[in-house]
């Protein structure tokens, strides 16, 4: 039986990405480079400083390794890991308030997570000076924005690429669009990091709702691991 409320994706109809670029975008190398050349330094927002605040003071008082779910969207992943991860403490962050306090269906038994509202513009920089010892940080199925124009929207694009790599001993990320992780990979490379591009295992528990849309109609979805380990 439906439950009320819970999470709605429509599954089986997911349209595959349509893009304008034929391969690697060929600004990308640049606008990685000038991203590692530059420091970002646009004010923080108020919310999320203030949302990292709150969970400073939870980790840095919390003796075992963090996982960070970044873009958790409405946090099936983060309950799915911390239940995975019991020792560990779990922190999905998401943008979008609607979407974070969205009811998952599922039999979560685990509280040994938090979902925090940021924008990961900010986070991710705020992360990074505090040090977290972040043992792996998921960025699963984050928006592709396929429009080669769109470019610096993806994470790789992004002004904060330079903080954003180095969080976590090891990142994993996940799409449906392989272009974005090799990507990210050939940004990684030039931040000296490595990465290897594999297939997602169908048949295992998706780990969000997007991978299940996905998965249920038919596209291949892609991880890219990426380690870090001299973070
Ligand atoms: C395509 S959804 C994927 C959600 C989830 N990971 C899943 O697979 O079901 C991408 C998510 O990234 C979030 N997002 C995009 N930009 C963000 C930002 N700057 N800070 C925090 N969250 C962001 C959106 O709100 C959205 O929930």
């Amino acid at each position: 039986m439906e439950q009320p409320n819970a999470t709605k994706l429509k599954v089986g109809d997911s349209k595959r990405i349509i893009t304008n670029q034929d391969g690697i975008h060929d600004k990308l190398e640049a606008i990685v480079r000038k991203h590692l050349s530059h420091e970002f330094k646009k004010p923080y927002q108020q919310h999320t400083e203030k949302a990292f605040a709150e969970i400073n003071s939870i980790v840095q008082a919390f003796d075992g390794e963090i996982i960070l779910d970044a873009c958790c969207g409405v946090g099936q992943s983060t309950r799915i890991l911390a239940e995975q991860n019991p020792q560990a403490l779990v922190i999905g962050v998401d943008k979008s308030a609607n979407r974070l306090t969205r009811n998952v269906a599922g039999d979560w038994q685990s509280d040994n997570y938090y979902l925090i509202r940021a924008d990961l513009n900010d986070f991710y920089r705020l992360v990074k000076a505090a040090n977290w010892p972040i043992k792996t940080h998921y960025v699963l199925y984050p928006n592709p924005w396929p429009k080669s124009k769109h470019i610096q929207r993806r994470w790789h694009g992004s002004a904060v690429f330079p903080q954003m790599i180095q969080i976590g001993e090891q990142i994993i990320l996940r799409s449906n669009w392989l272009l974005y992780l090799q990507e990210f990979q050939l940004a990684a490379s030039i931040a000296g990091k490595t990465g290897e591009i594999t297939k997602v295992v169908e048949g295992q528990q998706p780990l969000t709702p997007f991978e299940a849309k996905y998965q249920s109609s038919g596209q291949q979805c892609w991880q890219l691991l990426v380690k870090n380990t001299k973070n």
